[in-house]
């Protein structure tokens, strides 16, 4: 689906890292990520796994590296993942995701023989932290509620993860170099080691990997309010806003600043864009890849009108409304490629940010905020003088949508 993509590269990306030391959390920004860029994509996690066959509760000891008992059961498990992903890059997927701890070389190699064997290139991203902040941190906020601890008190489940966790540190063994690619995340993003990356992909996430940390600021998503053009229904264009326009763009500016006094505001070149977030006194920074989507001759024109001066094009875009591109334009995939350094800009922001855009461009930016099939992006609701307020949990976001 990408154009410039290599063709026919499979790519496992496979994580590494004792527990609660955020692996599933870069393992979902992974995900939604590379399937934004167009490649298909599957998450097997081991513990859904053990969880389905062994039930979720399970004891410290369960885990231990020397219990003769469960250790061929927890290895059986971690295959049937693998299996269940190399059947899947059998049918036809690109970019695996295995999500485990992977903590002992042995599964490691063996993890590579199987890869190598289905022609299946091997990246390993390593999660690294020793803050005993961070860890007792990521334990209460994830794995508390896990069905692991289902009826068990917090601080009885604390303790019994920590147990957990001591228990891989017995065998774990970090990612050594001489075994292939691999990308090493050290407390939560400070310091990113890379060895023997090799291909665009594989570059192009290890750039992404260096931006991702986990936040808790807000990011809301705004259309200009009212332009001349969207009264009379034309597509496109640069006109100014009308009066009801006008008024979003103070009620707008209300709205960030009963939130925060510091706001990173960032908005399309177009007047109607620049104009609604005038009112906020802020600095703006304007993107050109914020910009609406290229209808090309298109341009100015009313959905009538295209309908009845180009029926073939306006038949082609309703039937694969993602992929259409506009004579002289753009597609919606053409958008989602440009908009790739916001998103990276975006990642890398610790501030609230706001977005004054258009509707096919945030629609693609939310597409890839809340894990949309690129499919479904075209066809999102994003109606105007509506704030989308997107607030970070740990695995995603949170929506709210303010009508104002
Ligand atoms: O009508 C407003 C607008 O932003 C146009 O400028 C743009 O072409 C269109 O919406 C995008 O929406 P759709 O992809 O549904 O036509």
């Amino acid at each position: 689906m990408i154009p410039h993509r290599p063709g026919g590269q499979k790519l496992a990306l496979v994580m590494v890292g004792l527990p609660a030391r955020g692996k599933t959390f870069v393992a979902r920004k992974l995900q939604r990520y590379v399937s934004w860029l167009g490649y298909r994509t599957l998450s097997v996690n081991v513990g859904d796994y053990r969880r389905a066959r062994a039930g979720a509760k399970q004891p410290a000891a369960y885990f231990a590296p020397d219990n003769a008992a469960t250790r061929g059961e927890r290895e059986g498990f971690a295959m049937a993942a693998l299996d269940d992903l190399l059947d899947w890059f059998q049918e036809g997927g690109e970019v695996g995701i295995y999500d485990a701890t992977n903590a002992e070389r042995l599964r490691r190699n063996t993890i590579r023989q199987r890869c190598a064997a289905a022609a299946v290139s091997v990246l390993f991203i390593e999660t690294v932290c020793d803050d005993p902040r961070i860890i007792d941190a990521n334990v209460r906020h994830t794995k508390l509620g896990l069905a692991d601890y289902a009826g068990m008190g917090a601080e009885e489940a604390f303790r019994d993860f920590q147990a957990r966790i001591a228990q891989y540190v017995r065998a774990y063994v970090p990612v050594e170099d001489d075994e292939g690619s691999y990308v090493k995340l050290i407390d939560a993003g400070k310091q990113v080691l890379s060895s023997r990356i090799e291909g665009y992909l594989s570059s192009r996430l290890v750039f992404f990997l260096m931006q991702i940390t986990p936040t808790d600021r807000p990011i809301w998503l705004s259309r200009h309010g009212e332009s001349e053009f969207n009264v009379v229904g034309r597509i496109g264009g640069d006109s100014p806003l009308t009066g009801q326009g006008t008024e979003y763009a103070e009620l707008l500016a209300s709205f960030v600043r009963a939130r925060t006094a510091h706001p990173v505001v960032w908005t399309s070149t177009l007047q109607r864009a620049v104009a609604t977030a005038a009112p906020l006194g802020h600095e703006v920074e304007t993107w050109r890849a914020l910009d609406e989507i290229d209808a090309g001759v298109c341009e100015g024109l009313t959905y009538e009108e295209i309908k009845a001066r180009m029926p073939d094009d306006f038949a082609a875009r309703a039937h694969d409304k993602f992929r259409y591109r506009y004579p002289r334009g753009e597609s919606y995939a053409d958008v989602i490629q440009r908009l790739e350094p916001v998103i990276v800009e975006l990642e890398r922001q610790r501030s609230p940010v706001l977005i004054v855009a258009h509707r096919a461009v945030l629609r693609a930016l939310y597409g890839y905020l809340m894990g949309k099939p690129q499919d479904e992006c075209p066809h999102l609701s994003m109606p105007l003088h509506t704030v989308i307020e997107l607030t970070p949990t740990e695995y995603g976001y949170d929506e709210e949508r303010f009508a104002l």
